[in-house]
């Protein structure tokens, strides 16, 4: 090859990388919109309680029930903080920076954006949590990745279900694992090998017209082979599907199932 083809070789690499990255941005702006009514409902809900707590507390004089509307507007208030919080370190444009990260934290901040929604679709929640494992990564792109499974098996479970997010320290392979299992419609055999493909869908844009590009999961491929990590996908058709995410172990935290430590008998005082 010709050094005036290798220039030309290396400045369409370069150029396919940086539109690779606009389209994770983008991918991930639009993954937000489709929390946008949840979040507002909820913010509502939010508003709605700082409001009643602060009549309440306006009308009754006594120290008790001022105390208690008080805490109620703080707990309120956080709550909508941890929301905004979320929600801006979510979209905001990462460099492509790794860090040593708890993989249960960088879960329960994407928790924290997706509650209201799944409520609304009746889909009931459920996390268990085996290890505590830690693991080099963009924490941005993964929650990318998560997200994206989570509106997946919130869509394929049209009529309500469950939700199980898990995570282990899987040390025999070296991967700290995320598995996101739902009780949907599952995945025909022949399409479980199309759907990491760019662009196949089998969903049609929501009324919002989001959704259905195909995009999420080929997305969610990337993210984790450049992290040198796997995604794997288990269905039974009419059944549920689980994705499982796995990243490269750099080590485990304290366990998180805390083992009941039965508490001393307190020795009666003479
Ligand atoms: N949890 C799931 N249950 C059932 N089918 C699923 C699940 N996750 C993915 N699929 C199937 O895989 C296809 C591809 O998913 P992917 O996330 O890549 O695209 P999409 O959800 O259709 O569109 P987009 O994510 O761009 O809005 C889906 O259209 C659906 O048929
Ligand atoms: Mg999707």
């Amino acid at each position: 090859m010709s050094d005036q083809q290798d220039a030309r070789l290396a400045e369409l690499e370069a150029q396919v990388h940086a539109l690779k990255a606009e389209l994770l941005q983008a991918q991930k702006v639009a993954s937000v919109g489709m929390l946008a009514t949840s979040i507002t409902h909820e913010f509502n809900n939010i508003l709605m309680t700082v409001i009643n707590y602060a009549k309440m507390g306006m009308r009754h004089k006594d120290a008790a029930t001022r105390d208690k509307s008080f805490d109620k507007i703080l707990a309120a208030g956080h709550r909508a903080s941890k929301i905004t919080t979320g929600m801006l370190s979510y979209a905001k444009r990462q460099a492509d920076r790794r860090e040593t990260t708890d993989l249960i934290s960088l879960l329960d901040d994407v928790l924290v954006l997706v509650e209201k929604d799944l409520q609304m679709h009746r889909v009931r929640l459920e996390t268990r949590y085996e290890h505590r494992p830690l693991s080099n990564v963009n924490a941005s792109q993964i929650q990318q990745v998560v997200l994206n499974l989570i509106v997946n098996a919130r869509q394929a479970m049209a009529t309500g279900g469950t939700l199980i997010i898990g995570v282990r320290a899987n040390t025999e392979e070296g991967f700290g694992e995320i598995t996101v299992r739902d009780t949907g419609c599952g995945i025909p055999a022949e399409q479980l090998k199309e759907i990491f493909k760019p662009y196949f869908s089998t969903k049609t844009l929501d009324a919002q017209g989001q959704g259905g590009t195909g995009l999420g999961l080929a997305l969610a491929r990337e993210v984790m082979e450049s992290h040198g990590g796997r995604i794997r996908v288990e269905s039974a058709p009419g059944r549920g599907t689980a994705f499982t995410l796995k990243l490269p172990l750099a080590g485990v935290t304290q366990p998180v199932v805390s083992v009941a430590v039965p508490l001393p008998i307190p020795t009666p005082v003479a």
